[in-house]
């Protein structure tokens, strides 16, 4: 058995309760450090194996041999697994030689769209944090821009963060008049940005950073002249 389980962003308190089950009664903990340290207060007598970007391959390894040896195990994912976290999923699954089962967490663009108020039904969520060609994605966030929906979107350290999806989107004709938001470190020492489209070209933000961009003209919530 092993699970791959999401946790954060950030805080325990954003862990499930099923969660937090599956990682009580794990053999082994594995995940990246910082994911490995949100549920280390659940750790007791767990092997942990943790990782980073250069080892994950070598270190997941370790953890397939394991589970196919019968252990119990569990991989924490930050937030949410079926946001951004896709490619690591892939990893995983490609360690262990099988799919494997995924327990949904909370992701940071939930505590996002919960701080600054917007709705799902309005909202079209995009990572730039993953490996590949990012050329359908960028064309994407343009045209969910162009139906006046909002956006939130996980920038690419280093090379895409927020400032860099801003002069993107300006260069492709995008309003400069669109509200922002930069919200870093949610759950934690949580610092906001708010302004333009405009006023956020050439701004610098850390790697744990997320941003929304606001439709131009928020969408009728349907109640309006409700008889
Ligand atoms: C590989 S993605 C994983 C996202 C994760 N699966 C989720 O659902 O939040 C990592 C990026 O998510 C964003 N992120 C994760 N936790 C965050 C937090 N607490 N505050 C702000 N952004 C966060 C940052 O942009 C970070 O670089």
């Amino acid at each position: 058995m092993i699970t791959c389980i999401g946790a954060g962003p950030g805080h325990l308190d954003f862990l499930t309760r099923g969660g937090a089950d599956l990682i009580a009664g794990a053999d082994v903990v594995a995940g990246f450090d910082a994911v490995v340290d949100v549920v280390r207060p659940l750790l007791t007598t767990q092997t942990v194996v943790t990782m980073g970007y250069r080892d994950q391959v070598e270190k997941l390894a370790g953890v397939a041999a394991l589970h196919h040896a019968g252990k119990r195990c569990v991989v924490v994912f930050m937030g949410d697994v079926h946001f951004s976290g896709f490619q690591f999923l892939e990893r995983v699954e490609t360690a262990c030689g099988h799919p494997v089962h995924t327990l949904p967490g909370i992701s940071s663009a939930q505590v996002l769209a919960s701080r600054a108020r917007v709705c799902f039904d309005e909202t079209t969520f995009l990572t730039f944090h993953r490996r590949g060609d990012m050329a359908p994605f960028k064309a994407h966030l343009r045209d969910v821009l162009a139906a006046g929906r909002n956006a939130i979107v996980i920038p690419r350290p280093w090379d895409f963060m927020p400032g860099d999806v801003a002069a993107f989107l300006l260069g492709r004709g995008v309003s400069s008049a669109h509200r922002a938001e930069v919200w870093e470190n949610l759950t934690r020492a949580e610092a906001t940005w708010t302004g333009t489209l405009g006023e956020l070209e050439g701004r610098t933000f850390s790697d744990m950073s997320i941003l929304l961009i606001r439709a131009l003209r928020p969408m009728p919530t349907g109640l309006e002249g409700e008889i």
